[in-house]
């Protein structure tokens, strides 16, 4: 049951209950924070937050909060005391049905779940205003780094002109070491495994589907119209070599996998996942290993840039605990965390949208064939390269135009080695 306004106004309650979804990583987390904080944390919420309940199917019976433990997520919806409820169980399903039913019985709901906001956000969102309570996210983009609430609150005076970002950390971590060690994208992923940063299969990382859901996130807050992933183009690293690596130092950049969005002429939204050649002098190119950056452009602010750690057990967990507190705090629904549900697909066509690309090509006269076909070029070199290579930077071009040019030296026996945009932030 919510405080109401008048048992706020009163003093009345000084306590709010809640409960946590989960009990891995990002859970205990957040049970080890609000425990470790707790006298900080009543002070910024001006009440005490009381863990009531913990959910997970398996047993923690050496846990110091055992008897906290249900696997009945009925206990918690149930439970009028519990107020806000933490959900970090990951995945769309049970958590959308368990966040749903919470919202509707009238529960501040908080998430570091960006599957589940990506999938599900415009529709959570508006279940949370109809019962004017809340629904909150900070922990879904970026782990510990404030976005969203920046995006919303502190830049509300903006118009958001684009946001671009290197939204996860295991990818970021495995270029690194390509870049800075010469490793080859096997080996560093190897490596990554090995360190706890990747997971066992780690599609989700490698192939951009985690950067797609975040940047999704990050586009729907910004221009106001749910992105879906599906529609955003969404291509990971698992194509780069240690040559790239070497034509992109010779440009005078770095390899980054990046989260890309701005609002096209059309209204529509440009929203991609790709890996970018960056400008070494970018601020986005010296954030390295695990760490995660975002740039947002307002109109009033130009450029800021928010850096930190985007993943691991703490710093999501401040975030989700960050999130409880602002519910806490509440008196209704935040109403300026918000988007409309787009029914059509809202995503420009990135064939029309200017771009310029590093491209590596292989065959017989393949340098003279590039040279006629793309006119004004920057050419590359590396170490070692074979005379049948030749990669260069083209000039800006509707990118449909590329790929029509790029198609047509193909079909003249040309291999193309890779295609990877060139992007000045
Ligand atoms: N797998 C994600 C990453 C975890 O590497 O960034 C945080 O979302």
């Amino acid at each position: 049951m919510r405080l109401s306004d008048r048992q706020i106004k009163k003093g009345e309650c000084h306590m709010v209950q809640v409960a946590v979804l989960g009990h891995g990583v990002v859970g205990s987390g957040v049970v080890e924070l609000l425990n470790k904080n707790s006298a900080s944390i009543a002070k910024k919420a001006g009440k005490e937050i009381k863990l009531k309940r913990i959910l997970d199917i398996r047993e923690f019976p050496d846990s110091p909060y055992a008897g906290l433990f249900t696997k009945e997520f009925a206990d918690i919806l149930g439970d009028g005391e519990i107020s806000v409820v933490a959900e970090v169980m990951g995945g769309v399903h049970p958590a959308y049905e368990f966040v749903k039913a919470c919202l509707e019985a009238g529960k501040s709901v908080v998430t570091s779940n960006k599957e589940l906001v990506a999938q599900k956000g415009a529709e959570l969102l508006a279940v949370a205003r109809e019962k004017d309570v809340n629904f909150l996210f900070e922990a879904s983009v970026g782990g510990g780094i404030p976005i969203i609430r920046p995006i919303h609150q502190c830049l509300a005076a903006n118009e958001i002109d684009e946001i671009a970002g290197i939204l996860n950390g295991t990818t970021n971590f495995i270029l690194t070491k390509m870049i800075k060690e010469g490793m080859a994208f096997d080996e560093a992923l190897k490596m990554a495994q090995e360190l706890g940063y990747a997971e066992a299969n780690p599609s989700a990382d490698v192939d951009g589907h985690d950067a797609c859901r975040k940047i999704c996130i990050l586009a729907s807050l910004a221009f106001g119209s749910h992105v879906y992933p599906e529609n955003v183009p969404t291509r990971g690293i698992t194509t780069l070599t240690a040559e790239d690596v070497q034509y992109a130092d010779n440009a005078g950049c770095v390899i980054k996998l990046i989260g890309r969005a701005f609002k096209t002429e059309d209204g529509k939204v440009y929203a991609m996942v790709s890996p970018a050649l960056i400008p070494k002098s970018s601020q986005l190119a010296g954030i390295d290993d695990v760490f995660n950056g975002i740039l947002v452009r307002g109109d009033a602010t130009g450029d800021v840039v928010f850096y930190g750690k985007g993943a691991g057990k703490l710093p999501t967990a401040s975030a989700v605990v960050g999130d409880m507190v602002d519910c806490v705090k509440a008196r209704g629904t935040i109403r300026s965390l918000q988007w409309e549900d787009s029914a059509e697909n809202n995503v420009a066509d990135y064939k029309t949208v200017s771009t310029t690309q590093y491209l590596c090509f292989q065959g017989e006269n393949c340098e003279a064939l590039c040279r006629d076909a793309f006119g004004t070029i920057q050419s590359l070199a590396r170490k070692r390269r074979p005379a049948d290579e030749f990669a260069f930077i083209t000039s800006e071009m509707p990118e449909g135009k590329l790929e029509e040019i790029t198609g047509k030296l193909q079909a003249k026996g040309l291999t193309l080695l890779s295609a990877i945009r060139k992007l000045d932030y």
